[in-house]
């Protein structure tokens, strides 16, 4: 792509330690073939399926991952907050209280122009939160004073309300796509304003699984409704995610696809 746009490289959400392997392997690769300036990923079920941890983060960031965004997922482990508070570039969603530890939005200044990315929560069969959309709106105002380019992490169950939000962002950001279910959807395109959207960009998971876990845990607790703990499949994972070029004068986009790869290890 010519100099005058910036290309992103966004993985969906890492399950655990086949999800990880195949991550840490593979990401530098993946941003050569793609030529991408910038690699976000989703590292919300990072550690054993629940949460991220500092080696997790440690080991991304080594890697050539530059932002982590994350999801109702990340308070798993006590030490989160701190870490949340040290790191810049791990993010949370942004809707939550004020008083929680953490941010919502990095604006990635490493390179000109910038990247904005903001990571937002769903509330449509999810736990009560804050507008997304008003949260959206006033963080998206805000760096646009910085950047052109921002970046879209809505971390949210329900389709409608993620076509609602990038309906409602169209033409101020430059890529909204979703994360959370885990599956990746097929309906990349690009709105009537320059908004690129996804509703699902899928996730680095277990390929026989059931969103990233065991099947047989999962078919235990559908015929017994008994919340026997989740434990992540076993197999090598298979990478979901997409390539996003933005023009660097206006942030819109140019182009939107979807990737898929299988992982040897
Ligand atoms: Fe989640």
């Amino acid at each position: 792509m010519p100099a005058d746009t910036t290309t992103i490289l966004v993985l969906g959400d890492i399950i655990g330690r086949p999800g990880m392997r195949a991550v840490v392997s593979s990401v530098k690769s993946l941003a050569r073939k793609h030529r991408a300036d910038l690699v976000i990923v989703n590292g919300e079920n990072a550690n054993d399926g629940f949460g991220i941890t500092a080696d997790d983060l440690a080991q991304l960031q080594r890697a050539g991952v530059d932002v982590v965004t994350t999801g109702n997922h990340v308070w798993q482990d006590d030490r989160i907050g701190e870490l949340l508070d040290r790191e810049a570039f791990l993010l949370r969603p942004a809707n939550y209280p004020g008083s929680v530890p953490g941010h919502g939005f990095a604006l990635f200044d490493r390179r000109k122009p910038p990247v904005a990315v903001i990571n937002v929560q769903g509330r449509v069969a999810m736990p009560p939160i804050d507008c997304p959309f008003r949260v959206s709106r006033e963080t998206v105002k805000r760096l646009r004073r910085e950047t052109p380019i921002i970046i879209v992490d809505f971390h949210a169950e329900s389709t409608a309300e993620k076509e609602a939000l990038a309906s409602y962002l169209d033409g101020d950001v430059s890529l909204l796509f979703g994360t959370h279910t885990h599956v990746q959807t097929a309906d990349e395109r690009i709105l009537p304003k320059g908004t690129a959207y996804l509703t699902d960009i899928g996730a680095c998971l277990p390929a026989n699984s059931v969103i990233g876990f065991a099947p047989s845990i999962s078919v235990r607790r559908s015929l017994t409704l008994i919340p026997i703990r989740n434990e992540v499949a076993s197999e090598a994972a298979t990478i979901h995610g997409l390539v996003v070029t933005v023009g660097n004068g206006d942030g819109t986009a140019r182009s939107i696809e979807r990737i898929q790869y299988s992982s040897l290890v």
